[in-house]
């Protein structure tokens, strides 16, 4: 029996699911608080770690809480054998994201506390997830250059020892900073998609790793954190600035998103994007010829695309589109930018995954039914 047709909100666009304390993104006035600190503070005075606990906590550590977060940290870095064994098997030849994905599913089964869900288990377990998927993705660049895995060094801060295991030595201060910086814009994002994968799968009562696992699938899309490898990609395709012009207009006429543009939320220049574009600018001066034309390219195309339907349909850049050149400029492969969202991104997850448990209802969401009904069976032989 066909009910009503009820009102049908296509992508859940403007649904709210839940209440959080976590996030709160203004896409009218394009503003971004964790924790009720902007973005623009925290990115300025705080680090990726220092964030890491914010966002699962609630509030900003006092010293010798904040050292026993990051000594945790540390402790969790290294790989189990067997997940290093499954990076090193499959890197070379899969995508860097299935890899991931894997290997955090697999890490699952390593993990001390796989059959314990109490919250502080959880924590723990947020914890090793924030450490090591830093950890896998550095191993997965080291497998596709032909590297050996480099083993964490304990005196390092997360995202320099990020750099180390990735490039086998220490980064320079300003590539330890722009990269922090980079971790501090992508760790938390209110209820997006990889965040709703995430809270849908972990309020089933499944675990804290299937729910992460949802989330990098998730994330992987080139609608959702994909889109900063296609950006760069599209810059690289536009080759130089002058052509940039004419490769927007032909790309818009033939109905074409440019990737790094547009969200659901919003409607005004995303305050992530905004700061890394302020990087951009700032590095030019010692930019390689080759950071400096994506930055001529990403600049003219941010002109032309805010000109034609910045104000007139809300589209303007948004976090993927300027991440390209400065990672480029750290010297991480493009391959890997998606990964590296995916490691900036678990606090979020794990943020949201701990509010959601506190009082967890599973998602089950209802599909207005257009097909038949009553149809006769008929056996194969009549058909
Ligand atoms: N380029 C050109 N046109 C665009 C773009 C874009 N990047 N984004 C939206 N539009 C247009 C659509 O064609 C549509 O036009 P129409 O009304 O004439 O049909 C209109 O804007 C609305 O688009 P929707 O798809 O309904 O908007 P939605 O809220 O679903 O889209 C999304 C949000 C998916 C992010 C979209 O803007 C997009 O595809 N952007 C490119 C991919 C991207 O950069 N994703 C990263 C987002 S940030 C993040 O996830 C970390």
């Amino acid at each position: 029996m066909r009910t009503k047709k009820p009102e049908i909100h296509l992508g859940l666009e403007g649904i709210y699911m839940a209440e959080t304390s976590i996030c709160s993104v203004n896409g009218i006035e394009g503003k971004l608080y964790y924790r009720g600190y902007s973005i623009e503070e925290l990115a300025k005075h705080s680090d990726f770690e220092e964030v890491c606990f914010l966002l699962l906590n609630g509030y900003l550590p006092k010293e010798k809480e904040f050292l026993s977060f990051k000594d945790a940290l540390v402790k969790e870095r290294d790989l189990d054998p067997e997940v290093l064994q499954v990076i090193t098997d499959t890197a070379g030849k899969g995508l860097p994201m299935d890899v991931l994905r894997t290997a955090v599913s697999l890490s699952a089964i390593y993990d001390p506390d796989v059959k314990d869900n109490s919250k502080e288990a959880n924590m723990r377990k947020s914890i090793r997830l924030i450490s090591k998927i830093s950890s896998i993705v550095a191993a997965i660049g080291r497998v596709r250059d032909g590297e050996e895995y480099v083993r964490p060094e304990k005196k390092l801060g997360h995202v320099e020892n990020f750099l180390y295991m990735l490039n086998g030595e220490k980064p320079s201060e300003s590539e330890r900073r722009m990269l922090d910086i980079m971790f501090v814009l992508h760790a938390e994002h209110s209820s997006n998609a990889s965040t709703f994968s995430t809270i849908v799968t972990g309020a089933t009562l499944s675990d804290i790793y299937s729910a992460i696992t949802s989330g990098i699938g998730t994330l992987k899309g080139p609608l959702h954190g994909g889109a900063d490898e296609a950006a760069l990609r599209m810059m690289r395709a536009i080759g130089k600035p002058e052509n940039t012009v004419k490769y927007i207009n032909d790309a818009l006429a033939g109905k074409q998103r440019i990737m790094g543009f547009g969200h659901r939320v919003y409607k005004a220049y995303d305050p992530r994007a905004r700061i890394i574009r302020g990087y951009l600018e700032e590095l030019r001066e010692h930019a390689s010829p080759e950071v400096e034309n994506l930055t001529a390219i990403a600049l003219e195309a941010e002109k032309l695309m805010i000109k034609k339907l910045g104000k007139a349909k809300g589209i303007w850049p948004n976090v993927d589109f300027f991440s390209g050149p400065v990672y480029t400029h750290i010297g991480i492969p493009s391959s890997l930018f998606t990964p590296l969202f995916a490691a900036s991104r678990v606090p979020g997850w794990c943020a949201h995954m701990l509010e959601y448990w506190e009082n967890n209802r599973l998602i089950r969401p209802l599909e207005y039914y257009t097909g038949k009904t009553n149809v006769k069976y008929i056996s194969m032989t009549k058909r």
